[in-house]
């Protein structure tokens, strides 16, 4: 009996020695406990600093540019400052994504998708869904057309809303008109902007970024705490928000898959997927549970993001007057006031342009981009990070680099203009899509419809705050993206 007894205590013992030894040559960071890793040292930071980013960002003021710890089972490393970045994106083993079981609950279980899967599979979908998007036009006229249209629907949508003179709900206001793109692309049509439909859709899509943290918070660690826990683990929540999603999804691909065609008709993603199972050479990753999840990646990620960064836009746009001035002087004197911004005038209005970038890089939608992992043991700096080890990218470290803006925490859009105040600069430092090979894909279709819906808006209406005039909080609600807090607004017309 005793000797069972010692035999368990040797072997706990050898667990937890073995559980909390870091790696040779690991990143710096907090110890490691044996089952909880770093975890109980991150839940309080966290308490403190209520974002996810800037309880990374402290580890990194802790510990330096680099920094390795463990979340329960999981290494993580957390990756900030533009030379571990770069050196991050320009190598192949960081290019893999998180795998485990909060990943896998959005993909019945499996590595579905684009955004949440790696390796040749990822290749694929990744390839068919960037030459679907150009088929359909993306980056070209025909959606140029889109935009211009949806645009136009909104301002008008807009324009009566303010003559009912009641407060607007601002901060979810262009959910629809950017949700209407991208199903466009994905399901050939679009929806009326007082569809209550879409209402919960947009809604649920916003819920689904809050409920959990981009390293796959408890529920990745301890997948079993959801017997015991459903409701606090997460795992309830988040389930009840997709069911209703996979339910849309699938229903639209079944009509669309029901709805006689011609052959070449080439009038959405889901249409040319579609084709593409017919074919008998097919690569193995094509399949319908592959579309149902690849929609979903798409509609999620094409829509929160786009529609955050507007929200949060006009919320700057409030706290910063003198801004608006100048966005007003430009529209009227390259638009004119008988027409609404077109995306042609996008080259002509350069300031309007620089205070969309300036938007991105302060409000800051995906600071942490979307977790990476490795798929082999890769040297970084003077670091080893062993294979299967999860690395987030600090886009927000790159943003609000004191040393290279100076005054990162200042709305300035004159930063990206050039000494002579006419023409847009690029920056190193300004990198909200990402980079390397998984950067974002749908950025061409996000700077349009960021140009677009933003320079439409502001060439239509006079900004002013709802009620008492409060001006709506900046720091914004902590998710998987970050999103503007609920604000509301006094819209009045702009007379010709
Ligand atoms: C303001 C708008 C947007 C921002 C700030 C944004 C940002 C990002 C970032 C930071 C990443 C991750 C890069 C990395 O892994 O390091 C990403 C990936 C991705 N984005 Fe976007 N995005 C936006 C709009 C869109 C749109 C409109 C679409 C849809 C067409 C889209 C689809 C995707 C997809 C599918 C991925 C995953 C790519 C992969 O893993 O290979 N995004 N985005």
């Amino acid at each position: 009996m005793w000797q069972n007894v010692l035999l368990v205590i040797v072997l706990l013992v050898l667990f937890c020695f073995r559980d909390v030894r870091k790696p040779v040559f690991f990143p710096p960071g907090p110890s490691w406990f044996p089952l909880i890793g770093s975890g109980y040292y991150v839940l309080k930071l966290l308490k403190h600093f209520s974002f996810h980013h800037l309880m990374w960002t402290e580890l990194v003021n802790r510990f330096g540019p680099v920094v390795g710890l463990k979340l329960g089972r999981d290494r993580v490393v957390i990756v900030s400052g533009m030379d571990a970045i770069r050196e991050l994106y320009c190598k192949d083993e960081f290019n893999g994504r998180p795998d485990g079981f909060f990943f896998r609950i959005r993909s019945f279980d499996k590595r579905l998708g684009v955004v949440f899967t790696d390796g040749e599979n990822w290749d694929m979908q990744r390839r068919f869904s960037i030459k679907a998007l150009k088929t359909l036009g993306m980056g070209t006229a025909g959606m140029a057309y889109h935009l211009e249209k949806e645009a136009e629907e909104l301002i008008h949508h807009f324009r009566k809303l303010s003559r009912t003179n009641n407060p607007i709900s601002m901060h979810n206001a262009f959910d629809i008109s950017v949700l209407n793109i991208i199903w466009t692309l994905i399901a050939g049509k679009r929806f009326h902007l007082s569809d209550k439909r879409l209402e919960w859709i947009t809604e649920t899509i916003h819920k689904s970024f809050r409920v959990i943290d981009m390293s796959g918070g408890v529920l990745n660690q301890f997948p079993s705490f959801r017997h015991v826990f459903p409701v606090l683990s997460g795992f309830t929540p988040l389930v009840n928000l997709l069911k209703p999603l996979w339910e849309f999804l699938n229903d639209t691909i079944n009509l669309i898959d029901n709805k006689p065609r011609l052959p070449e008709e080439n009038d959405c993603l889901i249409t040319l997927y579609l084709r593409e199972l017919q074919k008998s050479n097919i690569h193995s990753s094509f399949s319908s549970e592959q579309l149902l999840c690849l929609c979903l990646d798409l509609f999620q990620a094409g829509s929160e993001t786009v529609s955050n960064t507007l929200g949060f836009g006009i919320a700057y746009m409030l706290h910063n007057p003198q801004v608006v001035k100048k966005v007003h002087q430009e529209l009227d004197n390259v638009v004119g006031r008988y027409r609404l911004p077109l995306l042609d005038d996008r080259r002509s209005l350069p300031y309007v342009e620089a205070v969309i970038c300036e938007i991105q890089r302060i409000a800051n939608v995906a600071p942490l981009a979307i977790a990476h992992r490795t798929l082999q043991p890769v040297q970084l700096g003077a670091y080893v990070v062993p294979k299967n080890t999860i690395t987030m990218v600090s886009i927000y470290s790159l943003h609000m680099d004191r040393a290279y803006w100076n005054d990162p925490e200042v709305f300035r859009p004159e930063r990206f203009m050039d000494e002579t105040g006419s023409k847009l600069i690029t920056h190193e430092y300004f990198l909200p899509f990402g980079a390397g090979k998984r950067r974002c894909l749908g950025e061409s279709l996000a700077k349009s419809n960021l140009f677009l819906f933003f320079a439409a808006f502001m060439h239509a209406f006079i900004i002013e705050p709802a009620g008492e005039g409060h001006l709506p909080e900046l720091d914004g609600i902590d998710g998987i993206t970050l999103s503007p807090k609920p604000y509301y607004v006094a819209l009045k017309e702009r007379l010709i």
